[in-house]
């Protein structure tokens, strides 16, 4: 059905994995009629060159140049919070504009959609008669246990008491007290407000969409429009809609694509911990040890800033790249929808991002699961235990473990069995964008609702 729209503004949370899935989902609405606008901060803004067919307007945002996120989660939820309050006058003053001429325009704007992590424009968004559907970029169980957590807190659930570690939490299915524990280091009280400003805004909005598919998640989806009597909209996975595109923040290494091109099929194990997540130096040098000794090839993004406090491979021993000589292959970022994709790759160690998770599941490739924080957390449990398609590294990293994960996965049997499984999500998931599926049906009431607002 393609419809003409009207326009729509969309504002995405200024990191890697939150502006991919808002651009993709800017490409959908725009390919079922609607003029797509797109409101973002100077940080990490997008390569607007990628979207000739879209609008953007860039609005300052408080931080200083060349600001780095760190992964550190008490100030990843600092900066979100600044970062609504700086740019909550700059968003009024765009959108005031962009309203305002809206009203000679052949598009007026049926919504505004933000992430859901952007609470502070519910305020304007009211005061402007916009209506405001939130994105959250993640799945409903991760957010349905990150906006519990003051509650778990009250309850005595948490901070986590060893003894309980392995107990599962009896309101919510499928996860123990560790999984539920989202950040090992928190300031409680302020996470708290800002959960609950997180809840607060999404009641108070039009409705959510979740990059997810009702498939995948049926309970939580029960769950989650009992706590939030909002319309839910489930219709992902939104980079299936598309061939890949890239709204890539750092360039993508294409020769991880010849260099796979030269591999047998399935034998490749790519590793990638997202945009984020920093592991110590120590586990750096571990999963180097865990990767020569695997003996199998390897296909590893080393992000500059992985490894805290320095620039790239130097923690490797001297020697080590030409010890591995063409098994393996080192970039700093790659073209993962790409590498996902490609016939040779086996299995995939990941952080469990929710984007990862999802680009994994959709290609039928297995997962080591090496979870930092957050949803993480929640989507390692999911892979490990409900859908079991990967392995859960849940102690310590140590290259004894990673050689026992990858022969586990790539040449034991459980690893057969985990690809058979995989390939049944994965063909879920394709029916689930297909007329009659899920996620079909709910984008098309999604943009019903739209046209209605
Ligand atoms: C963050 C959070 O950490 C994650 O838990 C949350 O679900 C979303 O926001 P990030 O850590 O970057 O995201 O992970 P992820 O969600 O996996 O997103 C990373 C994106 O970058 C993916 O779309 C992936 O395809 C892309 N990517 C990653 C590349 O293009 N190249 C790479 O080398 C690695």
């Amino acid at each position: 059905m393609k419809i003409k729209g009207g326009g729509v503004i969309l504002f995405p949370m200024p990191f890697q994995g939150h502006i991919n899935p808002m651009l993709q989902l800017a490409n959908i609405l725009h390919e079922r009629g609607f003029s797509i606008s797109i409101i973002h901060t100077h940080f990490n803004s997008p390569n607007t060159a990628n979207y000739p067919h879209f609008r953007f307007y860039s609005i300052p945002d408080g931080l200083p140049e060349n600001y780095v996120v760190s992964p550190d989660p008490i100030r990843i939820v600092a900066l979100i919070k600044s970062l609504n309050s700086n740019c909550q006058t700059p968003v009024r003053d765009c959108l005031t504009e962009l309203v305002s001429t809206s009203l000679e325009d052949e598009h007026p704007i049926a919504c505004l959609i933000t992430d859901v992590l952007w609470y502070s424009t519910q305020a304007v968004a009211d005061d402007l008669k916009l209506p405001r559907i939130v994105l959250r970029t993640s799945n409903v169980s991760s957010f349905l246990v990150m906006v519990s957590m003051p509650l778990l807190f009250q309850k005595g659930y948490l901070p986590l008491q060893d003894s309980q570690a392995e107990n599962q939490v009896p309101e919510l299915p499928y996860f123990r007290f560790k999984d539920v524990s989202m950040f090992k280091v928190i300031d409680v009280g302020s996470f708290f407000e800002f959960a609950d400003t997180v809840v607060e805004g999404t009641k108070a909005s039009s409705g959510i969409i979740f990059n997810s598919c009702e498939d995948l998640e049926e309970e939580y989806v029960t769950k989650f429009s009992l706590c939030f009597p909002i319309p839910v909209f489930l219709i992902g996975p939104f980079h299936k809609y598309f061939p890949a595109s890239s709204s890539s923040l750092l360039p993508q290494d294409n020769t991880c694509i010849s260099w796979l091109d030269k591999q047998q099929p399935k034998s490749v194990i790519y590793v990638s911990f997202g945009s984020i997540a920093a592991i110590e130096e120590t586990e750096f040098l571990e999963v180097a040890w865990g990767l020569a000794n695997s003996k199998q090839p390897f296909l590893w993004v080393v992000r500059p800033g992985v490894v805290q406090g320095c620039k790239w491979l130097e923690p490797l021993p001297d020697g080590f790249v030409e010890m591995v000589g063409e098994r393996g292959h080192i970039v700093k970022w790659a073209p993962q929808q790409e590498v996902l994709l490609h016939p040779s790759t086996g299995v995939f160690w990941t952080h469990c991002g929710w984007n990862s998770t999802l680009e994994s599941l959709c290609e039928g490739v297995p997962m080591i699961c090496q979870p930092a924080f957050g949803d993480q957390i929640t989507d390692a449990r999911f892979v490990s235990h409900v859908w079991k398609v990967g392995i859960h590294l849940e102690f310590k990293i140590e290259r004894g473990v990673i050689d026992k994960a990858i022969r586990r996965s790539m040449v034991e049997p459980e690893g057969q069995e985990m690809r058979d499984r995989i390939k049944l999500l994965k063909d879920k998931m394709n029916l689930c964008l297909k007329p009659g599926g899920s996620s079909y049906k709910s984008l098309d009431n999604l943009v019903s609702y739209m046209l209605s607002l």
